[in-house]
């Protein structure tokens, strides 16, 4: 597995981050072989929310890790909180985010969290709040790092206003069908096709600036969960290409969609939600890949866009 160095965070490690969204449909001993996959794949970062089957992902991982034999402080633990659900409401009150953390290390059967994400903005949040509740939480030693996820640049700046710590991560949805977060750059002031609306705030170029490494989440969907594009007829010219690349370099093509997201020069993370460890194994190959800037074009324009 190929590591990389987070700017003001943890060093050394994967490119590739095993989510946990999907694992509360496992037993505890499938649950357990999925992480055991991971790991031997390299892929030693799991990925949490506390919204996750509201808390059954975090407690399924928690009763599977003591299975698996993998030491604690051999695995880098994430998770995110403030969305609940369950009270139709996102909230990032300091009582909510202390509560979570508890609620999490609780589940996880964990002392601490290597990081610790906002999950998607709670629009009334009072930074304020937020940067004691984190003060809190890294002084007790409960959470490493800290960051966010879905959050636009001046969300971000309004933070970083009050937060000490550093914000080193943006979980953000990426995959050669959703890639917004690219395409605005591409067709800019282009008032003929809507792949130039900045929905964003230039957020990509923002998270480079400001050393924010991006985990892309849902690498392999189309749309909003829509189920993965790969071998999928609907989108028939981008499988030609995954095809070609994938004969070429001699993996499937799940890990060279991997390895797309992975070629952005951003230096980005890929969190993968496969729950099968043969599929683990596939996409975890995408660490070793490294396309061309011309195999990078190839797939993004076989994926629905073109030149303009
Ligand atoms: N921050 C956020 O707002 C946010 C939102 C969504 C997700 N996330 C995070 O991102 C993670 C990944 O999301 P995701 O699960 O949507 O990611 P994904 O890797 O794009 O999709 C995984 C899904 O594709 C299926 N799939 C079908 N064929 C596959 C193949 N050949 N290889 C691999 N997968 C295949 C998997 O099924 P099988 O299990 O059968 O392989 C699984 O259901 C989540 O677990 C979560 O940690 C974050």
């Amino acid at each position: 597995m190929k590591n990389m160095n987070i700017a003001g965070g943890p060093q050394n490690v994967p490119v590739i981050i095993q989510g946990c969204m999907r694992i509360p449909d496992l037993t505890k001993e499938a649950a357990a072989k999925v992480i055991r996959t991971a790991y031997d794949c390299g892929a030693a970062f799991y990925d949490h929310a506390t919204c996750y089957g509201q808390g059954a992902a975090e407690e399924r991982f928690g009763e599977a890790f003591g299975l698996t034999g993998i030491k604690r402080e051999d695995v880098f633990i994430q998770s995110k909180c403030g969305l609940c659900f369950e009270r139709n409401e996102f909230d990032w009150t300091k009582e909510n985010i202390l509560s979570s953390v508890d609620d999490s290390l609780r589940r996880l059967n964990t002392t601490y969290l290597d990081s610790l994400l906002l999950h998607r903005p709670d629009v009334i949040f009072e930074p304020e709040e937020v940067a004691e509740a984190f003060d809190i939480l890294k002084s007790s030693g409960k959470v490493r790092y800290f960051g966010v996820s879905n959050l636009v640049p001046m969300q971000i700046e309004l933070l970083k206003k009050y937060v000490k710590q550093p914000l080193i991560f943006n979980q953000l949805q990426l995959s050669l069908d959703q890639s917004q977060l690219i395409d605005q750059a591409l067709y800019m002031n282009n008032k003929t096709t809507e792949f130039s609306l900045n929905r964003d705030g230039n957020l990509l170029d923002y998270c480079r600036l400001n050393d924010i490494t991006v985990q892309a989440w849902s690498p392999l969907q189309f749309g909003f969960f829509g189920g993965t594009f790969v071998d999928n007829p609907d989108f028939p010219e981008l499988n030609k290409v995954l095809a070609e690349l994938a004969e070429r370099e001699g993996v499937s093509k799940t890990a060279i969609a991997i390895a797309w997201v992975l070629r952005h020069p951003a230096g980005m993370q890929a969190i993968i939600g496969s729950m099968n460890p043969d599929h683990i194994k596939d996409v975890c190959a995408a660490a070793d890949v490294t396309l061309s800037h011309h195999d990078w074009y190839a797939l993004y324009l076989a994926s629905g866009k073109y030149l303009p």
